[in-house]
């Protein structure tokens, strides 16, 4: 959650620039991404592992939020790129980003999709599945090229996250389960693959993750297995990446370490698992997305009806809902939000804001405080940043917000307001 500044006359801003100069501009819905926020948590993760003395990689997953002025920004910040799809991959490549950084995820990659990342020459793959280790292959083998790859496996740890973001157990539809012996099986036949450079393995255990023995879990048994690689294939993988996962703050109750917390505790286990095995240490990938992007993001609606049920419950609405932010109605997320136009009046409603779908899911908060709230007022919802603009849709063919980029007391649109025309576009 954003540091609340209010300026003179007393409305909240966002990176300089007051949020009632950001709605008279841009309209609502309007995504809001402090810039500088952005920049200084991808710095805090490159400078704690400089800190570390081991070798590494900063992938920033944008699956969390992409456009091309944020592959822009992930390139200028020294980032690596994860992609998890065509769509993703096209973004980069439209954004000029290097594509010996881009790194390729995804449980059920296409034949397209794979030909695409062949042809742009990406820097790696992670393959998740005996059908890919061979489809990639064949087509790297006809194009004649070498692809470095990295091993999805799943390491059987259960991070304490909403079991849809939990993604590191053995029942999971990503990657080899290393407890069952696939991950074993996957190595050795991706070792026998002349047009494969096989770099390492990958686990991703879950998202929004707050304790840190996940991760120290996960690296004991990923260093234990590419112990065993080593022992009987007789080769020293050089790379672990260990994924994304690192919690933020949403609400008050979200209790978030800081980055460089996370990485000294990721970097010290490695080398006290790795020391232990004897095994040299490795290069230590990490792919953040929701920790880099999502306290920078603010969503402003504005507020239309207001429903009073004596007794029961005070229903505010705002100009948008599920379609810019799933992530309440599809996990039950809590978010917290302040009246824009008057942040520091006293709270004395208990309110819950509602979307405008047709759908009685669509609430954003449930009982929140506010100072009275009439129609016509902005509401600021905080820490939207990730996993909202990317998941978001045009259900009841509401147009998706357009998105901005604030620094410095400027502002700057990096993804315009979908229109009734492009809602129209596809249709025949
Ligand atoms: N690497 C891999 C392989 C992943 O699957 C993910 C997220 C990440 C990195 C980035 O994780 P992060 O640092 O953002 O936690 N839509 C859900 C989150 C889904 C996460 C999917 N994978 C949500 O809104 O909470």
């Amino acid at each position: 959650m954003t540091a609340m500044t209010t300026n003179v006359q007393g409305q909240l801003e966002i990176g300089g620039v007051s949020t009632g100069e950001l709605t008279a501009a841009y309209g609502t819905p309007l995504m809001v991404y402090d810039e500088d926020m952005i920049r200084r948590n991808a710095r805090a993760f490159r400078e704690s592992f400089i800190e570390s003395g081991l070798e590494f990689q900063v992938a920033y997953a944008s699956k969390a939020f992409m456009c091309k002025e944020m592959v822009r920004l992930a390139e200028e910040e020294n980032l690596s790129l994860d992609v998890v799809s065509g769509g993703e991959l096209y973004t980069a490549l439209e954004a000029g980003f290097p594509a010996g950084r881009i790194h390729f995820h995804g449980n059920n990659k296409s034949e397209e999709e794979l030909v695409m990342a062949l042809e742009a020459g990406i820097g790696c793959f992670v393959v998740d599945s005996f059908l890919e280790l061979e489809l990639l292959h064949e087509l790297a083998k006809e194009r004649e090229q070498q692809v470095n790859i990295l091993l999805r496996v799943t390491p059987g740890v259960e991070a304490h996250t909403h079991d849809y973001i939990m993604t590191g157990q053995d029942d999971s539809k990503f990657g080899f389960g290393i407890s069952t012996g696939q991950a074993d099986r996957a190595m050795q036949i991706a070792l026998c693959k002349p047009h494969y450079n096989v770099l390492g393995i990958h686990s991703h255990i879950g998202s929004q993750i707050f304790e840190l023995d996940g991760f120290q879990q996960a690296i004991t048994v990923l260093s234990d297995f590419l112990q065993s690689v080593r022992l009987e294939c007789e080769v020293t993988l050089p790379v672990l990446n260990i994924g994304g996962g690192f919690g933020v703050r949403y609400t008050e109750e979200d209790k978030p370490l800081p980055i460089s917390e996370y990485v000294k505790a990721i970097t010290d286990c490695v080398k006290e698992s790795f020391g232990e095995n004897g095994y040299p240490l490795p290069e230590v990938w990490v792919e953040p997305g929701r920790s880099i992007v999502a306290e920078a993001g603010t969503t402003l609606y504005k507020v239309g009806s207001k429903k009073i049920i004596p007794d029961v419950r005070t229903y505010v609405s705002v100009d948008g809902g599920m379609t810019d932010n799933l992530r309440p109605a599809l996990y039950g997320a809590k978010y917290h939000a302040v009246l824009a136009n008057r942040p520091n009046e006293e709270c004395t409603e208990l309110v819950s804001i509602a979307g405008k779908c047709c759908e009685s899911g669509d609430m954003l908060i449930w009982d929140l405080k506010l100072p009275p709230v009439n129609f016509g007022d902005t509401l600021a919802v905080f820490s939207t940043g990730a996993y909202g603009y990317s998941m978001a849709n045009n259900y009841n063919r509401i147009p998706r917000p357009a998105v901005v980029f604030v620094k410095d007391g400027e502002s700057r649109v990096v993804i315009e307001r979908e229109t009734y025309a492009d809602l129209v576009r596809l249709d025949r």
